[in-house]
């Protein structure tokens, strides 16, 4: 029944958290039209994998995440069309308890997207709060690829640990898991630097996805410690994060400089030369294109040693995902 091998996964993909969570995130409808430029831009340059969640959006915009990338899939008539990957990510609600439960909201997500889900993930293990929880649920998923509701299981913000487990359980009635994302960024390595992740990922054939690649914004270099900070979470993490990550942000700038290309650029094509896909959050068609200069070029080995060491000198890090687990 199941359909895996079509699922086309490329070098970088398009986050779209942005797209749904209007208090976080300033969204409106007005803003539809320059999201689906975006949107056309990525896949016409060969990004088409696009990550989203069935809790992308609150209040009336509720699913309106998906909505919108199924609208843009769908009138999308260009290059690379049939390479369109959707990657949704299943919530693991409290109220969602039964396999049964899994398999709803996958059927919910498809009917929001006007298509079948190419790529389900679980958005977040239980095993931190509510280890009993998850079975079930990863059942659920496991009945969705079985049924040929969708093309690949992935995961999300799990460790190893918890990814060896799970790999077992799906393995025992042979549901593969082809992808697993983690917060990775030169602010935040330490899915792959303290929990070893990439190993693991590479032993059992689970491709690495690396989620806020940008670190809010922040591996963009617009945001300076004299200037103005966004509002919320990001302007947070730029009061406590930009004064201990001038080195990183001088080395960022120096390799962009050095190669004509972008900070944002030179901090995406460092995930991709650590072997993960980055999927940055573009809110705008600028945005997307200048993202998508990160494609096509790969930093020296020189240049990634020179970007680790900087990382590892920042004295804060990116706060880690509550849900990650070991
Ligand atoms: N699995 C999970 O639990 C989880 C958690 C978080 C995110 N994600 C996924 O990862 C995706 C990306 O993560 P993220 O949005 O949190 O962080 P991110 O990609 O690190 O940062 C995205 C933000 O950076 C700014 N930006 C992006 N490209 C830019 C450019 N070229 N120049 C200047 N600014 C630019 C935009 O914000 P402004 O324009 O507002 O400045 C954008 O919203 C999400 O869309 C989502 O799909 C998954």
């Amino acid at each position: 029944m199941h359909n895996n091998k079509q699922l086309y996964l490329p070098k970088m993909g398009c986050g779209t958290w942005a797209w749904g969570n209007r208090l976080l995130w300033g969204y409106d409808e007005s803003m539809d039209g320059e999201l689906q430029a975006a949107f056309n831009l990525c896949v016409s340059n060969g990004v088409t994998l696009f990550d989203t969640g069935d809790s992308y959006g609150t209040g009336k915009f509720n699913g309106r995440s998906e909505q919108l990338l199924g609208q843009f899939s769908q009138q999308y008539q260009g290059a690379n069309k049939d390479n369109i990957c959707i990657a949704t990510k299943l919530a693991a609600y409290p109220w969602r308890l039964t396999r049964q439960s899994m398999v709803s909201a996958g059927k919910a997500s498809a009917s929001r997207l006007g298509k079948n889900i190419d790529l389900v993930q679980m958005h977040w293990s239980t095993a931190n709060y509510a280890p009993w929880q998850e079975s079930a649920l990863l059942d659920g998923l496991g009945d969705l690829y079985d049924r040929g509701l969708v093309k690949g299981v992935g995961l999300s913000n799990y460790g190893p640990k918890r990814l060896k487990w799970v790999h077992k359980k799906l393995g025992d009635r042979h549901v593969p898991i082809v992808t697993l994302q983690v917060q990775y960024s030169l602010l935040s390595t330490y899915p792959v630097t303290e929990l070893g992740l990439k190993e693991v990922c590479d032993e059992l054939g689970i491709k690495l996805i690396a989620y806020s690649p940008l670190a809010l914004g922040l591996l963009t270099g617009k945001y300076s410690e004299n200037g103005s900070f966004p509002k919320g979470i990001r302007g947070l993490a730029c009061q406590q994060l930009l004064p201990g990550m001038r080195s990183l942000l001088e080395c960022l700038r120096e390799i962009a400089a050095a190669r004509n290309k972008t900070v944002s650029q030179v901090a995406l094509n460092w995930c991709i030369c650590k072997d993960t896909i980055p999927i940055p959050g573009a809110k705008s068609a600028r945005q997307a294109g200048e993202n998508i200069g990160a494609l096509g070029w790969n930093l020296d080995a020189g240049e990634i040693a020179e970007l680790d060491k900087a990382a590892a000198s920042a004295d804060k890090k990116m706060v880690q995902n509550i849900f990650q687990t070991k």
